[in-house]
């Protein structure tokens, strides 16, 4: 029966840069969305920017630019990162958005009328300089129970003690440095101690789904018996929903000056994100995932993955909204653990505060990471460690000694002794492969999220397919004497293997699974094809280098490229980075060239730059280095344009980005075609190309100037 599924990931918070944590859950949601596709079940994977609260509000007056300005920024920052690593969502939206005002309402109104919404009074810290009530990772102070100065208002990072701002000593507002005062104000609560809200907690955190799948896994499923009691007692408290003016979120209805608290409108981001999606396509049912009745008829699946730290959130706060509003709460939630580097907490100092964009810059290899994160990951909400000098043994041993060396191998000989043409594939040697798709264990770890199992049995196989390859020495065989028929066997069958090896890892490598399909010339691997060994006469194309080695020193210069002297021994995982992007200048810098002869201004206008949409890229038959784009730039016809950046860029990810290129440089006759202009990248002495992005808001055939 084939599945619909609406796959969400955590909504990241607009005012920081993605980071390798960040990754290890996009990483595993992205593989698990793209198994169900190879499987043929509809999956719509949205995410979005999680953009309202106080610090963006805080961060935006520091930079001297508007909430709205921050956010747009942030927003091409995130997308480009996930791209740049394989995460494919169909839509990455924003919570500050008109789809997330109208469900926030919506869902407001409806708890409304199920009377679960009260106000009262309370009493909170307020700065009086700021004129504004300060959230409690704004007050520092001392604290109360061993004293360490300069502790956050909600817990004590030298002795792990929780408490309440009230109970710091001495504090102090981090926004101005005043002493805060305590003031009163209206908050609006949802009310979940209501029994009613606390009997549904209790049969959706232990219960399973429509297809018998638990919707918590077990470790959560205990920390929630813990949080809500046992019947009888009531342990839950009312949920804090509003925050007072000055705040940057959506005000509350019928509430002047009261604005919805950012983790009310987050999780409804979800949501708002597919609803985005859903207006521009005309085949979602957008009730059909999002409403009960309507979900529970189409049988549909809504599935979160989510990080250990905000379990919380999705597993008592969301249901009940969802479910008292007459909305679908959650099938499952998919919890990952946190990433530590090398057996620690991630570290400026040490370099290991990674953010994705840095080892995008480095020129580092995307599926390497989402190799070794898969291979770390068994579906548990464990800590996933990044051990930096196994994931360069693993890479080099399973990817490029193990796998590529199958094809590298074996491709040579097809292409040389029989014109790119294959013989028969030999099924008894095959037959591991098509045994192991029959037994259906590698599909059952993919779903179960136990990717790290998966990749186990598939370098079983792949050490299978070596044993033979060494076993019949093709490179022998082609010396000798009357071996021909038997060394296109050998070729073939290893391909064959091959192929099946590629589409199991498939999930996990997009990008190098899409070379293969090129290189084998065969339409993109499904699921239900993986055990199908390629057949006799088929044409393959010529072989080209797959994936490069990992060299410690690439890692070591990331690592350079990270570390900050100036940052503390010990950080907070969840900071936001100014000095992380000092440490990538730093890094860029190092690449400078000598700057070129002085040019007038009438020199440079000659050039019209122009941004450009890549309606479509697509890799050029016999050309290493070229990829084919087709770019918009507001005319009639979109331009054609050869590039040189097949060595930096997989081209399925390169479709719908906007970029720069010069318009009116002649066109130029090359042996694939026309070439209508050029897109414009940098690069520097190491390795690495990047092509240009303009900044959130720009469209295209806007002059660059
Ligand atoms: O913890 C975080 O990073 C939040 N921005 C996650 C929000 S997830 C969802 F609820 F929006
Ligand atoms: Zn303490």
């Amino acid at each position: 029966m084939s599945r619909q599924i609406l796959v969400t990931n955590a909504l990241p918070y607009a005012n920081g840069d993605i980071h390798l944590g960040h990754l290890v859950g996009y990483i595993q949601a992205d593989i698990w969305v793209r198994f169900q596709r190879m499987c043929g079940h509809t999956v719509h994977y949205v995410c979005a920017d999680d953009t309202h609260g106080t610090p963006v509000m805080l961060r935006a007056e520091k930079e001297g630019v508007t909430p709205e300005a921050l956010i747009a920024r942030v927003h091409g920052e995130h997308l480009r990162d996930f791209t740049s690593f394989g995460v494919a969502f169909d839509n990455y939206h924003s919570t500050h958005s008109d789809e997330n005002r109208w469900y926030a309402e919506d869902i407001y109104r409806k708890l409304q009328a199920a009377r679960l919404i009260d106000t009262r009074s309370i009493e909170q810290y307020y700065d009086p300089v700021k004129s504004m009530f300060l959230p409690d990772r704004f007050i520092k102070g001392e604290c109360p129970k061993c004293g360490a100065a300069d502790q956050y208002g909600d817990n004590c990072e030298v002795c792990g003690a929780a408490y309440a701002p009230t109970d710091l000593k001495n504090p102090v507002s981090a926004v101005s440095g005043a002493t805060p005062v305590l003031k009163q104000s209206d908050h609006y609560f949802f009310r979940l101690s209501d029994p009613s809200a606390v009997a549904f907690l209790r049969q959706w955190t232990t219960g399973a789904n429509h297809r018998g799948v638990v919707r918590l896994p077990g470790e959560a499923a205990n920390k929630m018996k813990e949080w809500l009691g046992s019947e009888g007692d009531n342990t839950l408290s009312d949920w804090d929903i509003s925050r007072d003016a000055p705040y940057f979120g959506f005000e509350i209805p019928d509430a002047p000056g009261k604005y919805f608290y950012v983790w009310l409108d987050a999780p409804i981001g979800y949501f708002a994100s597919f609803r985005n999606l859903a207006a521009k396509r005309d085949d979602i049912d957008v009730a059909a995932y999002t409403e009960a009745t309507a979900a529970e008829a189409a049988g549909t699946e809504l599935v979160h993955f989510i990080g250990k730290d905000i379990l919380y959130f999705h597993a008592l706060f969301w249901p009940a909204m969802l479910h008292f509003s007459g909305y679908r709460p959650p099938s499952q939630l998919c919890v990952n653990g946190f990433l530590t580097v090398d057996g620690a907490k991630m570290s400026k100092s040490r370099g290991t505060f990674i953010t994705a964009h840095s080892y995008m810059a480095q020129g580092l290899n995307p599926e390497w990471l989402r190799y070794y994160f898969a291979a770390k990951s068994n579906g548990s909400m464990e800590d996933v460690d990044l051990s930096l000098d196994d994931m360069i043994a693993k890479v080099n041993s399973d990817l490029v000694g193990k796998f590529v060396n199958i094809a590298s191998r074996c491709a040579g000989f097809i292409a040389k002794r029989f014109d790119g043409r294959l013989a028969a594939c030999d099924s008894a040697v095959f037959a591991p492969c098509a045994n192991a798709a029959a037994s259906g264990d590698i599909a059952r770890a993919y779903e179960a999220r136990d990717f790290g199992k998966a990749l186990r049995e598939i370098m079983r196989l792949a050490d299978v397919a070596n044993q033979y390859v060494n076993d019949e020495k093709p490179w022998e065989l082609a010396k000798a004497e009357g071996q021909e028929a038997r060394l296109h066997t050998v070729c073939s069958t290893a391909l064959s293997l091959f192929k099946s090896l590629s589409g199991f890892l498939k999930p996990v490598l997009p990008a190098l699974a899409g070379e293969v399909e090129r290189f084998l010339a065969i339409a993109p691997i499904a699921w239900q094809d993986v055990a199908t060994p390629l057949p006799e006469g088929h044409a393959i194309n010529s072989y080209q280098h797959l994936m490069k080695r990992v060299e410690r020193k690439q890692i070591d210069a990331l690592l350079e490229a990270n570390r900050d002297s100036l940052a503390p021994a010990t950080e907070p995982a969840k900071q936001a980075t100014s000095q992380q992007r000092h440490a990538e200048h730093q890094a860029h810098g190092a690449a400078q060239e000598a700057a070129s002869p002085t040019i007038v201004i009438d020199d440079f206008t000659k050039v019209d730059l122009r941004i450009a949409r890549i309606v479509s890229a697509e890799h050029v038959e016999g050309a290493d280095k070229l990829i084919r784009l087709t770019l918009d730039i507001g005319e009639d016809k979109p331009r054609q344009v050869f590039a040189g950046i097949k060595s930096a860029y997989d081209p399925a990810t390169l479709t719908g980005r906007l970029t720069v290129m010069v318009a009116n440089l002649a066109p130029r006759k090359m042996k694939f075609g026309l070439s209508e202009g050029m897109v414009l990248a940098a690069s520097g002495d190491g390795p690495g190309l990047f092509i240009l992005s303009p900044d959130a808001g720009a469209q295209p055939g806007m002059r660059v100037k």
